[in-house]
């Protein structure tokens, strides 16, 4: 008889070993094992053919397709319109959904704000702020509502006899981490007691059709603590993000069993709690009068959403030898890659200049489209040569300095020509297929950076 009673686990992937291991044999991460307690134990006959012992007339039966109700997929609409888009047209009863983010982005603020607003009971659960914290952020929110009930516990067994009580049409765990489960005896926040607690939850959510929002925290990697245990339980996961100095967030969609993964919601943190942003590009194009150098906007699409996004590029002579590069709202390495391809095949001189990139509103941008933006605002902060405020960019900008097309250019076209752009450039490979005279904007093609220069800068 073996009994297994404790082994060590992976903090990072889940990966299990009778041992402590410093490095991580399936993540490849580094002293991220830590010892748990299971209390079980098997006989190895139980562990070998765990189904010989099963009662088969117990438990779920295999059930012909065409037999299924399709039932009551009815879903729950929240009174947000970015949080319903980006679960793909409203909660689903029952579903379980994982929202992470780093501490401070807002995580607790939107879901108190969808308890507030929602026309049905609600059953906020907190393990991490006390009733007072709580209701100090429903002031800030500006809403008192009698349906939201507030409980302060950890313990999953009580939250769920408590849940099973009150019958709330939705429920919040404030968040995951603080939970424990009695049936193990690991510490809160652990891979097992996090893998129980929300196992016990998805059994709850299921069997009374209760859809739970779990709010989970970020590893100092970035990823979603014991995400990949995590991912597979959930129905769907969101991803809370934005730049901690800046007031706009991003809810990202990173799975969705119940929807598309391409949506994206955006809000603005105020003074008094989220707004939705339904309109991002009036909010992110600056509104200046003259021209100034060193700034072009670029039409990108996140998600599903045409972005109209101002880039902004200072370009100054170095004073040290080695010249600095710092990036916000774009992926550095990126930027070393435009200048370099600038610098070979344009023969700009970015080595003896320091370079800072910016992206309006502190977004993070992964659209490869916003490349010619970003060159033409380092060109112009470069030649200090100021681009018309009438123009915008849409194109990729390949190694060989190749301007290259990109996906959904039309709506690109028309979010300009509906913001009020006159002209935009665009790849010469993207033309195939493309009327320009449909557009009430002007489209100007580009091959290569040289023409980009010709047709602004010479
Ligand atoms: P919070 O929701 O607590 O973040 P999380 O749960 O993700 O850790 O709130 C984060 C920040 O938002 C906090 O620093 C204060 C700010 N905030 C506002 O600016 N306006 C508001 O109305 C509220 C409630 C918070
Ligand atoms: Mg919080």
């Amino acid at each position: 008889m073996a009994k297994v009673k404790k082994i060590f686990a992976c903090t990072n992937c889940g990966a299990v070993a009778p041992k402590w291991v410093g490095k991580c044999p399936h993540c490849g991460e580094w002293n991220t094992y830590v010892e748990e307690v299971i209390s079980r134990e098997v006989t190895e006959e139980e562990k070998r053919r765990p189904w010989k012992g099963a009662d088969k007339k117990a438990g779920a039966r295999p059930v012909p397709l065409p037999e299924i109700q399709a039932g009551n997929t009815q879903r729950l609409l929240a009174p947000d319109g970015e949080l319903n888009r980006v679960l793909g047209g409203g909660i689903v009863p029952g579903s379980l959904v994982l929202i992470g983010g780093q501490p401070g982005i807002g995580k607790s603020t939107l879901l108190l704000q969808v308890a507030l607003h929602l026309k049905t009971k609600v059953l906020y659960v907190s393990g991490e702020e006390s009733d007072e914290q709580i209701k100090m952020r429903a002031d800030r929110i500006g809403e008192q509502a009698a349906h939201c009930y507030i409980l302060t516990e950890t313990n999953t067994t009580k939250i769920l006899a408590q849940a099973e009580q009150l019958d709330p049409g939705l429920i919040i765990i404030d968040s995951i981490q603080t939970l424990s489960s009695p049936h193990i005896e690991s510490m809160p926040g652990s891979v097992s007691q996090v893998r129980e607690c929300a196992g016990e939850l998805q059994r709850f959510a299921k069997e009374s059709n209760i859809p739970v929002f779990l709010i989970g925290h970020i590893t100092k990697e970035g990823s979603i603590a014991g995400p990949k245990l995590l991912e597979h339980i959930v129905d769907a996961v969101l991803q809370f993000e934005g730049d901690q100095n800046y007031t706009y967030r991003i809810l990202r969609t990173i799975k969705n069993r119940f929807g598309s993964t391409d949506e994206l919601g955006i809000y603005e943190m105020q003074a008094s709690g989220l707004r939705e942003v339904p309109n991002p590009s009036e909010l992110l194009l600056s509104q200046k009068d003259e021209d100034l150098s060193g700034s072009a906007v670029a039409a990108t699409i996140e998600g599903l959403r045409p972005m109209l996004i101002e880039t902004q590029a200072l370009v100054s002579r170095s004073v040290y030898s080695a010249p600095q590069r710092s990036a916000t709202g774009f992926d550095l390495r990126r930027l070393g890659m435009l200048l370099a391809v600038l610098e070979k095949r344009a023969g700009l001189p970015f080595f003896q200049n320091d370079v800072y990139l910016n992206i309006a509103g502190g977004i993070r941008v992964d659209d490869p489209a916003i490349d010619l933006a970003i060159i033409s605002a380092l060109i112009s902060s470069l030649e200090d040569i100021a681009i018309p405020t009438n123009i915008c960019f849409a194109a990729e900008v390949g190694l060989s300095g190749e301007i290259r097309a990109v996906n959904r250019i039309e709506q690109r076209i028309q979010e300009a020509n509906r913001l009020g752009f006159t002209e935009i450039f665009i790849s010469k490979y993207n033309l195939k297929g493309l009327d320009p005279r449909r557009y009430d904007i002007r489209i100007r093609t580009v091959g290569k950076i040289e023409e980009l220069f010709q047709a602004l800068f010479a």
